[in-house]
């Protein structure tokens, strides 16, 4: 496996693959590579002669108060997983390269980044959607991979490829979870034995939800309600919300209706350490 780290070496590189008629497929991350990652590199395998990871945490992306710094780091270790998982180059910029001096150009999605993780997290996503660009405009890629665990971030990505024309596919992978429903995360590291056993109560009431509806229920009241008396019974999170949006526009809803998508997600603090997790609905 190839590892770059200069920005301008990276653009080179994916220059010369594609005038030698490769297809070249990115999958972004902030590193700390689980099996959740794993298999966003193998489905882009599957997509692509050329499969390039980016590790980078994105300063741009955390607000202040937020885990940054502690954020975990192991190039060593993503290194061997990524090959592992079949990729063939590594980007791995230094956020000095990323944002240099004077750096003052970002890219802000409207009103689908502000509700849910938006309405807690006010410049996430201007991170979010900013490094991304960058990340395409450096790895040149035909498709890019992204996780359905940050459903979110699927919807600004998804609005902003469309709205600035990037000319890329986009391919969503379903959440990786554990054997106990828990969704991987880089952040699950934090939790203690204690907060690890409680965790899988926020995928059990996501399932709870979406059992109801397929159920007939159609009213979102019921199902926050049952999903806020799950976690508040069974374990020691705090909410942040709980939410029946609309999938696409991530409008809250009321009603459910006949054919619509729906995303129900929730946000749940234990301690310091922050999860979040949804299911994504077709209403019968
Ligand atoms: P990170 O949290 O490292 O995630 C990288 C990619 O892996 C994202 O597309 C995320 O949705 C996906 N992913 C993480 N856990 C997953 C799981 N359990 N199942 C399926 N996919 C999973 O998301 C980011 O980094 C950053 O915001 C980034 C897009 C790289 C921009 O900095």
């Amino acid at each position: 496996m190839n590892i770059v780290s200069d920005p301008r070496v990276m653009q080179r590189e994916a220059e010369k693959l594609r005038l030698a008629g490769k297809r070249l497929a990115v999958v972004p991350t902030m590193g700390a590579l689980h099996e959740g990652h794993c298999t966003l590199l193998r489905e882009a395998r599957k997509h692509a002669d050329c499969v390039i990871v980016t590790v980078f945490v994105n300063p741009a992306q955390f607000g202040e108060g937020e885990d940054f710094a502690r954020y975990p780091r192991d190039l060593p270790a993503d290194t061997a997983r990524a090959a592992e998982a079949g990729a063939d180059l590594l980007f791995s910029p230094d956020a000095a390269a990323m944002y240099g001096d004077g750096y003052q150009t970002f890219v802000t999605v409207e009103q689908v980044a502000k509700p849910l993780e938006g309405a807690l997290r006010p410049i996430h996503f201007r991170g979010v959607a900013t490094v991304v660009a960058k990340l395409f405009h450096l790895t040149k890629p035909h498709v890019a991979v992204f996780g359905q665990k940050d459903a979110q971030q699927v919807v600004v990505i998804s609005r902003m490829v469309k709205d600035l024309d990037f000319d890329c596919e986009l391919i969503i992978v379903p959440t990786v979870r554990e054997s106990d429903g828990l969704a991987r995360s880089s952040r699950n590291v934090y939790l203690t034995p204690a907060q690890r056993k409680e965790a899988p109560v926020l995928y059990a009431s996501l399932k709870g939800a979406a059992d109801a509806v397929a159920n007939g229920e159609r009213s979102a009241a019921p199902l926050t309600a049952a999903i806020r008396a799950a976690i508040t019974s069974r374990t020691s999170g705090t909410i942040d919300y709980v939410s029946v949006a609309d999938g696409d526009t991530l409008r809250e809803l009321a009603a459910l209706e006949h054919g619509q998508h729906i995303l129900v997600s929730l946000a749940v603090k234990f301690g310091t350490t922050r999860l979040i997790d949804n299911i994504p609905l077709t209403v019968a």
